[in-house]
């Protein structure tokens, strides 16, 4: 058998990587038209930062795992394709800022039908909005050869910092297909790969649409948790109440959980805000709004919890931050992961930009240049903010330190020295609530979390 992905990102290297481990006699080919990004991937220096994936890539690589940009090649190969573009919010026309742009999915889809040479099973793999397999399906049928394709839907839910442990052992694989004899077959194809690992109990199949609804509103439902904890803590702020000890007593609740149930400086990643902007728009194009409403609000209260962060930070600075430096610790939306798509770090560090603050960034793994672009856009210039080296130069003479994302080392500086490097007052706010605050003012700061009263 043999395996093409088309998008080499987050997602598609990863799972591709996984399933050539498992599969050894399985030959796998993942293809982007990006050549730095493919270079990458065979050079040892992987283009994204994920635990454990340098192992699992140098096993596969050159065994049966291949990397390259020849799309038409590979795709007239393959058995099966898995597509895994991206699919960002549409920024113009009918649904900007909440619709899919589906140009990538689309022009993928074009790319198979011309270059295809025999009938392959299609596999969306990137998160679409229901109903995107009927327009794959009709572009494929489109085309001049004759050729049959069969459409499934199998969405990822592995979590960046996290991808290695989730593709090993995913809480379930869902496979969506057409309720027709060719679209069972297709389905059996698919889940007989994933079964040379993964218990066939946790292989769920489906039929298409209830498949790519399920992707969306399993995010909605994670970030919804996010938002409703969130809101919480702003009511612990102004109650007294600690939000990690709510959270605890309510998630020893059998039918509640533990899980998700972190306050934090708000959620971000490239799937959870763009996500439920799809749900909602989705909800509102078929009449009914007030779904559409009650799901927009998850995104409402997370940008309400990123603003009123930064906004804290400044009213606890006496109301003025110009020229006050701010040490903001940490960029990427979330630890063990160098991405910083809609990470909460980018509205903060603009927020206080806003109040001419100096905002000094540290991150132990985004780049530099990747701080300066996602916050002021790209080749726009900013003398307030700078990126530093290591934690404890972004915080030598900090007024404050604004702990944004939770990495681990975060949680052993040495702050009794940072604290002795900074002007009186000094305050810490941990927006991740990690630190151990009542030592914080043991040592003399003024210290606060989300959620947790000073
Ligand atoms: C993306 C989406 O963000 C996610 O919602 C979806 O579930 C899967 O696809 P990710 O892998 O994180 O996830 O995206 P990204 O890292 O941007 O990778 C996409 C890759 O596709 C890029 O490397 C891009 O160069 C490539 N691509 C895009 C193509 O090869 N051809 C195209 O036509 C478009
Ligand atoms: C998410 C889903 O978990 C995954 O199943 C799906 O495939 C893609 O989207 P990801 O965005 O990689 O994965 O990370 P996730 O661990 O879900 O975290 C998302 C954001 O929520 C991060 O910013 C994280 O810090 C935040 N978060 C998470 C909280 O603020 N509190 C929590 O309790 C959990």
């Amino acid at each position: 058998m043999n395996i093409c992905c088309i998008g080499a990102g987050y997602v598609g290297g990863p799972t591709m990587a996984m399933i050539a481990l498992k599969c050894p006699d399985i030959q796998v080919n993942v293809v982007d038209m990006n050549a730095a990004r493919i270079a990458a991937w065979t050079s040892g220096n992987l283009p994204i930062y994920e635990p454990g994936l340098d192992d699992v890539v140098k096993q596969a690589l050159g065994r049966n795992l291949h990397f390259s940009t020849d799309v038409a090649g590979q795709i007239k190969k393959a058995d099966i394709i898995f597509v895994s573009v991206n699919t960002p919010t549409k920024t113009y026309g009918v649904g900007a800022g909440r619709a899919a742009d589906l140009r990538f999915i689309e022009s993928v889809a074009r790319t198979i039908a011309d270059q295809a040479e025999s009938g392959k099973i299609i596999v969306e793999k990137s998160t679409i909005p229901v109903k995107t397999a009927d327009a794959i399906s009709a572009i494929l049928a489109a085309n001049t050869k004759g050729l049959k394709f069969q459409v499934l839907s199998n969405p990822e839910f592995l979590a960046e910092g996290t991808a290695v442990k989730d593709l090993m052992n995913p809480d379930r694989v869902l496979i969506g297909g057409e309720r027709t004899p060719e679209g069972d077959q297709a389905v059996a194809t698919l889940a007989g790969v994933y079964a040379r690992w993964v218990p066939r109990d946790r292989i769920i199949t489906t039929n298409l649409w209830s498949s790519e609804l399920s992707k969306l509103v399993a995010n909605a439902f994670l970030a919804q948790r996010i938002s409703s904890i969130n809101s919480i803590s702003a009511l612990c702020d102004a109650t007294g109440a600690d939000v990690d000890e709510v959270a605890n007593a309510i998630g020893k609740d059998s039918r509640i959980g533990p899980k998700f149930l972190k306050a934090s400086v708000g959620f971000g990643g490239s799937c959870f805000q763009k996500d439920i902007l799809n749900l909602t728009y989705l909800c509102e194009s078929f009449g009914l709004p007030e779904v559409a409403a009650f799901w927009n609000s998850v995104v409402t209260m997370n940008d309400w919890q990123k603003s009123r962060f930064a906004g804290r930070i400044v009213k606890e600075l006496f109301n003025t931050v110009a020229d006050k430096k701010i040490a903001v610790l940490g960029f990427a939306f979330k630890k063990d992961t160098n991405d910083t798509r809609e990470s909460a770090a980018i509205s903060v560090c603009r927020d206080l930009l806003a109040e001419h603050a100096k905002v000094c960034v540290y991150d132990p793994k985004v780049r530099a240049e990747e701080i300066k672009t996602d916050t002021l856009g790209k080749g726009a210039e900013n003398p307030l903010l700078t990126i530093a080296k290591d934690a404890y130069e972004a915080c030598a003479g900090a007024h404050a330190i604004a702990i944004v994302t939770e990495w681990d080392e975060f949680k052993t500086l040495d702050y009794a020295k940072i604290f002795a490097g900074m002007p009186k007052p000094a305050l810490i706010f941990d927006g991740r609530n990690i630190l151990d605050l009542a030592a914080l003012r043991k040592i003399g700061f003024r210290a606060s979390g989300v959620g947790k009263h000073d």
